[in-house]
C-alpha cells in the first residue's frame, strides 16, 4: 500500500505544480505605469519589452495611462504599419485597460492619440502557440506571418481547463479513497 500512496502523492504534487506553472499571468505594459507613451528612444520602445516577454494564451495585458490624453487601439497588421487610427478592431480609453489574450498569434496595438503612433507608441504582442511552445521571431516591419494562417490554432479555453482540473481532482480523490 505504501507504494500506491507514493504514486498518488506524486500525482497530487504534479498536479499542483502543473497548475502553478500554467497559471495565467498579468503583464503591465512596459513593466511600469508610465510606459504607454511616446518612447524617448528606439531602445526604449515597447516592442523591446514585448519581445522579452513570453505571452501565453489567457494571459492579460494591462495598460495604465491618463485617459484624458491617450488610448489603446487594437488594429490590423496594416493599420499598425501605417499608424491608421480610423478603424480599429477594438479601442479602449478608460486609463486602466485590461485585455485577455485568448488566442495564439500576433496582436497589434497603437496609441489612439493623434501623432503618437508615428512617433513610436505602438507595440506587437505575440502569443505563443500551445503547439510550438516557442515564440516565433517577428520583425518590426510587417512580413508575412504564414505561421498564423495555417488554420485555427488549437487553443485550450479556460472552460476546458477547468473541466480537466475537476476531472483530475476527482480521479485522484477516488484513487485515494479506494486504495489507501
Ligand atoms: C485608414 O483605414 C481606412 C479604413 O480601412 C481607409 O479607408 C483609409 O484609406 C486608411 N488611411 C490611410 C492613410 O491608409
Amino acid at each position: 500500500m505504501a507504494s500506491i500512496r507514493v504514486v498518488f502523492s506524486a500525482l497530487v504534487f504534479g498536479f499542483l505544480l502543473f497548475n502553478t506553472l500554467s497559471e495565467a499571468k498579468e503583464f503591465l505594459v512596459g513593466g511600469s505605469k508610465e510606459a504607454w507613451k511616446i518612447p524617448s528612444s528606439p531602445s526604449d520602445s515597447l516592442n523591446q519589452w514585448a519581445q522579452r516577454s513570453r505571452f501565453q494564451i489567457n494571459d492579460v495585458i494591462v495598460w495604465k495611462y491618463n485617459a484624458k490624453d491617450d488610448s489603446v487601439l487594437q488594429v490590423t497588421r496594416n493599420d499598425y504599419a501605417n499608424c491608421n487610427i480610423s478603424s480599429p478592431i477594438a479601442q479602449f480609453n478608460d486609463g486602466d485597460t485590461k485585455l485577455k489574450l485568448d488566442k495564439a498569434g500576433p496582436y497589434y496595438f497603437i496609441s489612439g492619440a493623434k501623432g503618437h503612433c508615428e512617433q513610436g507608441q505602438k507595440m506587437i504582442v505575440v502569443v505563443m502557440s500551445p503547439r510550438s511552445r516557442k515564440q516565433p521571431m517577428i520583425s518590426p516591419a510587417p512580413s508575412p506571418v504564414s505561421e498564423f494562417q495555417d488554420g485555427p490554432a488549437v487553443a485550450p479555453t479556460s472552460g476546458a481547463n477547468a473541466l480537466s482540473c475537476t476531472l483530475m481532482m476527482t480521479v485522484i480523490y477516488w484513487g485515494w479513497m479506494v486504495f489507501i
